[in-house]
């Protein structure tokens, strides 16, 4: 406030501006509140930044050793919960220069030389997602991992495998689990695609349109770690996109998540009771004793919906936005920051239950064997052993799963006369492939559920993800 009561104008850039904003300017203009979260990225980008103008000769080595002892001091005070941010100062960038300035005067006020908050701002957000997906990939492959445990562990249990959530053909419980491991693997994929195509730096586009000092960006962008510095000083400022893949991505992994999650909803209820969980990974109902509720696999699912509305949240901000920055662009933070913590929460949580999860294995072999789950099996004998077209083989196995059901009996309970009576042809061999275990152990075409696949497979997987870690 001034002695008129009237707030200050901006120091960072009050130059022409003889009043300070309206309240409600400040409340809707200022992001410290959120994007504080960048001040490591902030400081490493000033850093680089200012290492990079001494070695051309735009500020003296005096200077650029005062910016860095400063912004360590700044590093420890933020890091120790001492640095006091300002809303006033609108945002991380002007919250960090302006304590520098404090800091040592003049060899402060030179950091901003040949750069912009637009190209400043670009840099710290895509160093911050770079990180969170260094991080959220480790979390994927922990979750890959245990899957792949589990997997192991019930390489040969039997399952019912669904269709339209209709029994159809037995399964195993390992290779079920195994099918999300390769899930993850494609989002894994698509996290190292996203960091590949980020990885260029916009630090030096200035503004907009470059700037007129003599500046290297291949060195700032290599101290960044970046590939290389982004081709277009327009672009660099402007674009989004490694954000919208991010969260594109994000939301394929929400997807993903909520389908395991759908599904140790529907193991763990009672009717099906393929699974339990324990106490810790369920809640209890203040009415009714008897309920073991799946809470977490249920919010699991549920937050999906977060993520989904950080990706439309943030293309709809990035639609129909001219070149090169403008402001709307400060609403692609929280979207991502929000992203990114559901996204943690959520595979953490998945991780937990997949660990937890112990199988009822004898009610899964009961529910795999019901539903007449080997008719196919009968059909591809048929095939196999009358040389049978399959599309009669499956009307004869129509006929005969027709009479089991009616008698209310499974195909293996039906007596040999009652089957020939439909296809004279049959011998006893065909009850070698009626049951479950044989139906399983048969399907050892690539990729199917057969338990020495699976076996091959989780083994194959532990390995690769030894590799990767
Ligand atoms: N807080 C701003 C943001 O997040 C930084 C860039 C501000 N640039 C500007 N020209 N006002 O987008």
């Amino acid at each position: 406030m001034n002695s008129s009561g009237k707030k200050l104008a901006n120091q960072q850039w009050g130059g022409r501006f003889a009043e300070g904003p309206a309240a409600i300017m400040e409340q809707i203009n200022a992001s410290i509140d959120f994007d504080k979260k960048l001040w490591k990225q902030d400081i490493a980008g000033s850093i680089a930044h200012s290492t990079m103008l001494a070695h051309v000769g735009i500020i003296s080595e005096q200077d650029k050793n005062l910016i860095h002892q400063g912004l360590q001091k700044i590093r420890s005070a933020i890091e120790n919960g001492q640095f006091e941010f300002s809303r006033q100062l609108e945002d991380i960038h002007m919250n960090i220069e302006a304590r520098l300035a404090e800091q040592i005067g003049e060899a402060g006020k030179r950091l901003h030389t040949a750069r912009s908050r637009n190209d400043q701002v670009a840099t710290d957000f895509r160093l911050w997602v770079r990180d969170a997906i260094d991080e959220l990939s480790i979390a994927i492959k922990n979750l890959m991992k245990i899957l792949t445990l589990r997997a192991k562990e019930y390489s040969a249990t039997p399952m019912p495998g669904f269709t339209h959530l209709q029994s159809a053909q037995p399964v195993t419980f390992g290779h079920h689990l195994l099918a999300y491991v390769e899930m993850l693997s494609r989002d894994l994929g698509r996290m190292i695609d996203t960091r590949k195509r980020l990885n260029e730096s916009p630090l030096g586009a200035a503004a907009l349109a470059g700037t007129s000092f003599p500046i290297d960006r291949k060195m700032t962008a290599s101290l960044l770690g970046f590939d290389k510095p982004m081709a277009n000083s327009l672009d660099a400022v402007s674009d989004r996109d490694f954000a919208l893949e991010y969260l594109s991505a994000l939301s394929i992994i929400a997807m993903h998540l909520s389908r395991m999650a759908e599904e140790i909803v529907i193991w763990c209820s009672s009717p099906f009771s393929f699974i339990k969980l324990s106490d810790a990974y369920t809640t209890g109902s203040s009415i009714m004793p008897q309920k073991r509720n799946p809470d977490a696999a249920e919010l699991v699912r549920a937050k999906t919906g977060r993520v989904n509305g950080a990706l439309i949240g943030l293309l709809t901000v990035m639609k129909g936005l001219p070149l090169a920055y403008a402001k709307d662009m400060q609403e692609d933070k929280e979207q991502v920051f929000a992203a990114t913590e559901t996204i943690s929460l959520c595979l953490a949580a998945c991780a937990g239950m997949i660990d937890d999860l112990q199988a009822n294995k004898e009610n899964m072999l009961r529910l795999a064997s019901s539903g007449f789950s080997t008719a196919t099996d009968l059909a591809d004998w048929l095939v196999r052993n009358l040389k049978l077209p399959f599309r009669t083989a499956h009307h004869v196995t129509g006929k005969i799963v027709g009479m089991a059901e009616k008698k209310n009996i499974a195909l293996d309970q039906l007596s040999l006369e009652e089957m020939q009576s439909v296809e004279p042809a049959i011998t006893k061999d065909i009850f070698s492939v009626l049951s479950v275990e044989a139906s399983l152990a048969s399907r050892t075409s690539e990729g199917g559920t057969a338990p020495v696949n699976v076996e091959k497979a989780a083994q194959l997987w532990l390995e690769r993800l030894k590799d990767m870690s």
